[in-house]
């Protein structure tokens, strides 16, 4: 069952690029158009809508974000991310031309279910992207549009966050086609970028052992902090994480900016430090901020383990470990800067002794509120 691998979430990590190329599959015809066949909120409704409020809880949040990156800019429409037990117990402005999306792996987590609840009695369209075919999230939503992930047993989620994050593009280019998007080659070129992406994760995977090296040599860490910018900064969430449930040690995520705001008081001579670094070919300034990023907590003593492009050259004199990922448009990225931070808890909690599959005091679906 484990397919040779000695846990369920290694085996998992490796299942990542076949979760992608299977969440994409038949989705996109020979011309590039998508084909959303389950989409079964009309398409006058998915024209009119003016906001969408993505909600979901732990590693499908993140999925949130990275989706509100993606689909403001391809699509111009505002939207909100909510941790869905926080969204439930306030009073949220939502109406008919609210979308909301709801992201779950199991698709019973009860938070998710009542804020779905909540979502529809204020008259929003409900859009569940879910792992488990016949979840109550799937049966209790408008229309569901499911991640290809097939089961994920570990109770750290891996392959569904790819597969989830996969699919929101998919809903981000449905979106901008069917509204008429301004720059219609960007979006061909996206979705042909997109289709490259399962062997692009491949690669990552492959390089495992020198991500696996470094976290057994850090397996006495106390604490561990992860940086990113834009669709890095839920890479760095995510990663952090992965880490607290693992491996038991205290991580923490932080927008890159927002360092000279207050963490950086945290850096001490040989505090470990992730970055995930944006493409050096992407837009503005993103790649130069971060890198001098990396520059002022390096020279408070951080040891920076960054991951950053094939070919960036950039990063070399500021970085202590470099994990290469491969060229990647920005806004695709997180598909493969993830994977190094996944590999990295995994490989920290096998090195304690832990257990991997089942980390303690959690459960796969989180069915109560
Ligand atoms: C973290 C993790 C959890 C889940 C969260 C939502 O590795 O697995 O944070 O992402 O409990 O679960 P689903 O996606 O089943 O709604």
């Amino acid at each position: 069952v484990k397919g040779g691998f000695a846990t369920f979430m290694e085996k998992e990590i490796h299942d990542q690029p076949q979760a992608v190329a299977d969440t994409l599959l038949g989705r996109v015809d020979a011309e590039g158009q998508l084909m959303l066949d389950e989409m079964r909120i009309p398409e006058s409704v998915m024209r009119s809508i003016d906001k969408i409020v993505v909600i979901a809880c732990g590693t499908a949040s993140y999925v949130g974000h990275v989706a509100k990156y993606a689909i403001e800019h391809w699509c111009r429409i505002p939207v909100e991310v909510e941790l869905a037990h926080e969204f439930r117990y306030r009073d949220p402005v939502v109406s008919e031309k609210t979308l909301v999306v709801a992201v779950s792996q199991s698709g019973e987590t009860m938070d998710t279910i009542m804020a779905i609840r909540h979502a529809r009695e204020q008259g929003a369209k409900v859009l569940a992207i879910v792992n488990t075919h016949g979840s109550t999230i799937a049966r209790e939503s408008d229309a569901v549009l499911y991640t290809h992930a097939g089961p994920e047993v570990a109770v750290a989620s891996t392959k569904a966050f790819l597969a989830q994050i996969t699919a929101c593009y998919l809903l981000g280019l449905y979106l901008a086609q069917l509204r008429g998007n301004k720059f219609p080659d960007e979006i061909r070129e996206t979705l042909e970028q997109l289709r490259q992406m399962p062997d692009k994760v491949k690669r990552v995977v492959d390089a495992e052992e020198q991500v696996q090296t470094i976290a057994a040599e850090m397996k006495d860490e106390r604490t561990v902090l992860f940086l990113g910018r834009h669709v890095g900064f839920p890479v760095a969430l995510e990663g952090a994480l992965k880490l607290k449930e693992l491996a038991y040690i205290h991580a923490e995520g932080f927008a890159a900016g927002e360092l000279k705001h207050g963490p950086i008081a945290l850096i001490e001579p040989g505090q470990p430090v992730f970055v995930i670094v944006p493409s050096p070919r992407g837009r503005d300034a993103l790649h130069a901020k971060v890198i001098s990023n990396i520059q002022e907590i390096r020279a408070r003593g951080a040891r920076t383990l960054v991951i950053a492009e094939d070919g960036d050259t950039d990063v070399e004199p500021f970085a202590d470990v470099v994990f290469r990922v491969p060229r990647t448009p920005t806004l695709l990225a997180p598909l493969v800067t993830v994977v190094p931070l996944q590999i990295f808890a995994a490989a920290l909690a096998t090195a304690k002794g832990l257990d991997v599959d089942q980390p303690r005091n959690l459960a796969k679906s989180v069915t109560v509120e």
